[in-house]
């Protein structure tokens, strides 16, 4: 490794053009006073293990890994913690002085602490989630880590919302059930929170087409898609009473211990933060 590198990290990804990432860290470095950056880097996924070794060469402390890197990423570690083991992906790599790198997961604990603030407990609730892919994956085990008594698991694929409840059973305490997308109307009945985790309503993509006449006038609505931040799913929800929750708190949150573990001081999540990346998405 380099030394007198500086305090350097980065955010990889493909594409890496919309990511938040170095203004967040920026708008953190920034309040701080911190000498240090945030590199957005574009990696191809065949050149993802080469990228990475040269960055730790570079003297790199680390990196924030997204679409499509984050099982590779998790293949790369050493060492992990427990929450990327549970979620078989990583989206941060730290490189230790000593040359190994160390796999964490903090998407979970980013959705947890956004849902803590919005919502509480989920103690004794009935989650209706929508999507089985990873993102799906990391939010049954924030669901479960909040007390969810009941989790709902629908995919456009039915059969990948089962394969996904079989392998998440044995480390949740919450009960699963699965189904497909036309099932919507009798489990949305029983929802207390809707989440969505599916890519659908994405800048780009078309959304979900979900008639909110079946959930409860008490449910809350919550879309991991940040981009946009009102998201059709959102928009709907909210013109109907719901309460909504939208994927900059997850965002944010997940971002907070990759910033301590890459430039050492613990940063605070705050409205300023948000008004920043509400604007920078204004104009995205
Ligand atoms: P991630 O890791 O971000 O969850 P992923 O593994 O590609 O990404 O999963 C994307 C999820 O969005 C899947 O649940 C996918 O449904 P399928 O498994 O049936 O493909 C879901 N998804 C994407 N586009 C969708 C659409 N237009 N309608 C419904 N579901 C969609």
């Amino acid at each position: 490794m380099l030394t007198g590198a500086g305090k350097i990290a980065g955010v990889v990804g493909w594409p890496i053009r919309h990511s938040l990432s170095p203004l967040l860290h920026g708008y953190w470095l920034e309040e701080l006073d911190i000498d240090g950056a945030m590199v957005p880097l574009a990696v191809a996924r065949e050149d993802f293990a080469r990228i990475i070794a040269g960055l730790q060469r570079a003297g790199f402390r680390g990196v924030n890994v997204t679409v499509p890197h984050k099982e590779a990423a998790f293949a790369l570690g050493h060492v992990c913690d427990d929450a990327a083991r549970e979620a078989q992906a990583a989206n941060l790599l730290i490189f230790h002085p000593d040359g190994r790198i160390e796999a964490r997961n903090t998407d979970t604990v980013g959705l947890t602490e956004s849902l803590r603030e919005e919502t509480g407990s989920l103690e004794g609730r009935t989650v209706l989630l929508l999507g089985a892919g990873g993102a799906a994956r990391g939010a049954v085990l924030a669901m479960n880590a909040l007390g969810a008594a009941e989790i709902r698991i629908l995919n456009r694929h039915a059969d990948k919302a089962a394969t996904l409840a079989m392998a998440l059973k044995p480390r949740v305490h919450a009960k699963i059930e699965t189904g497909g997308l036309a099932d919507w109307p009798a489990h949305a009945a029983k929802a207390d929170l809707l989440v969505n985790t599916t890519s659908a309503g994405m800048k780009g993509n078309p959304p979900l087409a979900l008639d909110l006449t079946a959930l409860r006038k008490d449910a809350a609505v919550l879309d991991i898609v940040y981009n946009p931040l009102q998201t059709a799913l959102l928009k709907d929800a909210a013109a109907r009473g719901h309460k909504t929750i939208d994927g900059l708190g997850m965002l944010m949150h997940q971002a907070a211990p990759s910033f301590e573990a890459f430039f050492g001081t613990r940063p605070q999540v705050t409205p300023g933060l948000r008004a920043c990346l509400e604007r920078a998405l204004d104009h995205a």
